[in-house]
């Protein structure tokens, strides 16, 4: 027990998560600067529907979402957890800016590189935009952050991030929200709504090999800043959309009886030949589901902005 204490909080979780039965590895930890890059050409991909069903969203409705979100043109925070590289963000960054609104940006971001790397480009694209990065897991950077300013907050929690949480942590996310907003405050979170399980199994099984890659780079990064010696080529990636769950479960699975050193954990972790371990849960949503989180909470449903295929859902909430 000594040496756990001593250890990093991806070492913990590492540790926990490799000694349960059956094994699991935290997605949150997919984003290291390699993580974050391999995400970027997964978004870019034509089967990860996600992102171009989210950019039509905030490509058609900017106006409308504008006139939902600003009261009075007086200063506000936008406020974005897990903001990445702000593709989609930027066509509202520019609209708003577009109007002269008065707003400052505050991306969150757990990858430090995705922080400056977005910084960067925001000040040459949009110069005049006020901009704050905060970089951390956004559980706790909202919780530090909790009075930081009296403004008014827009919060943005985009491209379905929120299918990665369990039941309790998606009811956790939402108590969190609700004590971090005031009333008048608006939120819009991103859901990724239940459709053919045809088209969700190629967003997660792709033929370029690039969801596999960013699967295998959470071993590698292990490999890295743990001192593991995972053989990436021992293991197999699997994931499966579950119709009635609503549920894609993402798998590491073992292709031999191997063990693995993992150095800052002074431990041996031994795995049976085809053990799997869960990597992701991606969550698919319905409407109703939707609605139950916003009432449940104290938010009341401005809109469902969709795409025209009603694939994706950018839900506006306001809180009572
Ligand atoms: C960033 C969590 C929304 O679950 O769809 C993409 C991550 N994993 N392909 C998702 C992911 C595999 C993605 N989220």
């Amino acid at each position: 027990m000594e040496k756990q204490t001593l250890l990093s909080e991806l070492a913990n979780d590492t540790l926990y998560g490799l000694i349960s039965k059956p094994k699991y590895l935290l997605s949150k930890y997919f984003y290291d600067d390699i993580g974050s890059s391999i995400f970027q050409d997964i978004m870019k991909m034509p089967e990860y529907y996600l992102t171009d069903c989210e950019y039509e969203i905030f490509d058609t409705y900017k106006t409308q979402i504008i006139d939902e979100i600003i009261k009075n043109n007086t200063l506000f925070d936008l406020i974005e957890l897990g903001s990445g590289d702000g593709l989609k963000t930027k066509v509202l960054l520019n609209a708003l800016i577009g109007r002269l609104i008065n707003f400052r940006y505050v991306p969150i971001d757990i990858s430090l590189k995705a922080n400056i790397d977005l910084e960067k480009s925001l000040m040459y694209e949009i110069p005049s935009l006020k901009v704050k990065t905060q970089t951390g897991d956004f559980f706790r950077v909202m919780k530090n952050m909790n009075g930081y300013s009296g403004l008014s907050k827009v919060i943005l929690f985009l491209g379905s991030n929120i299918g990665n949480f369990t039941d309790d942590e998606i009811s956790l996310f939402l108590e969190n929200l609700s004590e971090f907003t005031h009333s008048g405050d608006r939120v819009m979170i991103g859901f990724d709504l239940k459709k053919s399980p045809e088209l969700i199994n190629q967003a997660y099984n792709d033929p370029h090999g690039h969801t596999c890659r960013f699967n295998l780079n959470h071993l590698a990064r292990l490999n890295r800043e743990l001192g593991a010696n995972f053989y990436l080529e021992n293991f197999e990636h699997h994931s499966e959309y579950n119709p009635q769950s609503g549920e894609v479960k993402s798998f590491l699975v073992s292709k031999k009886t191997q063990k693995v050193y993992i150095e800052a954990l002074e431990e041996n972790i031994q795995f049976y030949k085809w053990e799997a371990v869960f990597m992701e849960l991606s969550r698919k949503f319905d409407f109703d589901t939707i609605e139950k989180y916003a009432a449940n909470y104290g938010f009341s449903v401005v809109n469902h902005f969709t795409d025209k295929n009603e694939w994706f859902t950018d839900s506006l909430w306001i809180k009572k």
